[in-house]
């Protein structure tokens, strides 16, 4: 991982997900979020504008680490490397990915849910990984099973986060980071309560250094 992104996580250890169709809103957002103390932010690729709304937030927004999220092919992680992203995440496991993150040199976060995944991304060279769905994979008490098995690695875990569980996750040592489209609820998103976004973002980052 970049220090830079390493020292983000650890003063505040949450990646809020944007998931925008509309680049000019993706924007406000991403900046409500780091007015709230959340400067890391994943966009997910699940529509064909997301890409564009990742891109602009880059260009327009400063302060910001960006990566790209839901990244499925490794033609899709070269595309969105080109595009500026800092850092790729994807929700399984796929070698050519891996290693063409590892060779770049760039942030990689496969989601993993089991022994095997995460003993693969750890025999590719990579330490940091997803865990992913978190609540449904098991959840802390399935975290805490594998962190004390596979020492080294560190893990982001999302899907089913939210500000009632994200203390029991960042409580976990081997945890770096808690991920989640919490913090960017679509209605407050659409009406234009960016207010929301970044009250949303303050409170987690009051759990966090609590
Ligand atoms: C992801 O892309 O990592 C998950 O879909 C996020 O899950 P959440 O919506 O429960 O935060």
């Amino acid at each position: 991982m970049t220090s830079d992104l390493s020292s983000r996580l650890s003063a505040a250890p949450v990646v809020p997900l944007i998931g925008e169709n509309d680049a000019a809103l993706a924007v406000k957002t991403a900046n409500a979020l780091n007015a709230g103390g959340l400067s890391v932010i994943e966009v997910v690729m699940r529509s064909d504008a997301a890409q564009a709304g990742m891109e602009a937030i880059i260009a327009e927004t400063e302060g910001l680490i960006v990566g790209a999220g839901t990244v499925l092919t490794l033609d899709q992680a070269k595309s969105v490397r080109a595009s500026g992203a800092e850092f790729i995440v994807s929700p399984g496991l796929v070698d050519e990915i891996a290693v063409y993150c590892l060779d770049e040199g760039i942030p990689f976060f496969p989601g993993t849910m089991t022994a095997g995944e995460v003993q693969r991304a750890y025999a590719l060279g990579l330490r940091d990984v997803k865990f992913f769905p978190a609540s449904l994979a098991g959840g802390v008490p399935m975290l805490k099973a594998l962190g004390s098995v596979f020492r080294e690695m560190r893990f982001m875990p999302t899907g089913g986060v939210s500000a009632s569980n994200l203390a029991e996750f960042l409580a976990l040592d081997h945890v770096l980071a808690c991920g989640g489209s919490w913090l960017t609820p679509r209605d407050a998103v659409e009406s234009g309560d960016f207010a929301r976004v970044t009250q949303l973002a303050s409170e987690a980052v009051a759990i966090a250094k609590g």
